[in-house]
């Protein structure tokens, strides 16, 4: 699956999935991930039970498409790449569509977006250009692939601290929130997002999971506010990763990258 992402994701942790996977558990009997955004973690593990959601209603009903419905890659391909064909279907309401039609006009501006960015307007609506060098839709064996894996998934629209309620003993958790400060307004994942200011309300949440049983790993930028789960008793690890700020190729940036884990192998 690494050779081409089947959602392309800002924060997709497709780059650190080696350290990701050197790192996630030995033995767990389900996989959960509530960010999942592209699951890029979810899909290069061993298979297993699994509970998947994020907050962004498109993504998860993408997800959801691809794990039940077979032709998707072939309606997917017969659409042109063409702007004309982009922007028509971009201004097309996704609330006044079916579902599996949703499915496909997100995984069609998706692919063909500008860095594979979502952003949406203060009215909800996705307003990212076209883009360039996007190449085309992975082959049909990922996408059987894809399927075969999320077969055994739950996948659900919810806020983080809905699915933090139903994890417990037994269950593997790869969390990972965005960085972005401006989240809950405007921030890069739209309206509703994950915001810094949760942090210190999250860092509880993850002292509970550590209490019902559950094994996690967290990763998130290295910043003032992550310093104090040094203090706590969990393993951490501090990596550096280049970043990619505001989607333009001069803007890499050298920072580091925290993972925590609440559990040895
Ligand atoms: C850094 S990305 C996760 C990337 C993912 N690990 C991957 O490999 O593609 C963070 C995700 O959190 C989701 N998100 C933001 N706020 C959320 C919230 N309050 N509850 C659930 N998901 C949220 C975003 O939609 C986004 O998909």
């Amino acid at each position: 699956m690494r050779s081409k992402p089947l959602i392309r994701w800002a924060g997709s942790k497709r780059k650190l999935l080696p350290m990701l996977t050197a790192n996630a558990p030995s033995s767990y009997k389900r996989y959960v991930e509530p960010f999942c955004g592209s699951a890029s973690l979810f899909f290069e593990l061993p298979d297993s039970p699994a509970l998947l959601s994020d907050i962004n209603v498109d993504l998860v009903n993408a997800l959801n498409t691809i794990k039940n419905d077979p032709t998707i890659r072939s309606q997917l391909v017969k659409i042109p790449a063409t702007k004309e064909e982009y922007y028509r279907i971009r201004a097309i309401e996704p609330e006044s569509i079916s579902k599996v039609d949703r499915a496909i006009r997100f995984l069609y501006l998706n692919r063909y977006c500008f860095n594979g960015v979502y952003r949406t307007n203060q009215k909800g609506q996705f307003n990212v250009p076209m883009g360039t060098r996007t190449g085309e839709f992975p082959s049909e064996a990922v996408f059987d692939e894809a399927r075969k894996r999320l077969a055994n998934a739950e996948i659900s629209v919810a806020d983080y601290k809905t699915t933090l309620t139903k994890i417990g003993d037994g269950d593997f958790v790869y969390i990972d929130p965005p960085y972005s400060k401006s989240g809950r307004f405007t921030g890069e994942y739209g309206l509703g997002s994950f915001d810094s200011s949760e942090l210190p309300e999250f860092f509880d949440n993850l002292a509970e999971l550590d209490r019902r049983g559950a094994k996690f790993l967290f990763s998130y930028r290295a910043c003032e506010e992550t310093r104090e789960l040094l203090s706590e008793d969990y393993q951490v690890e501090v990596i550096p990763v280049k970043r990619h700020v505001s989607g333009f190729k001069e803007s890499w940036n050298d920072s580091k990258e925290i993972l925590v884990k609440n559990y040895g192998q």
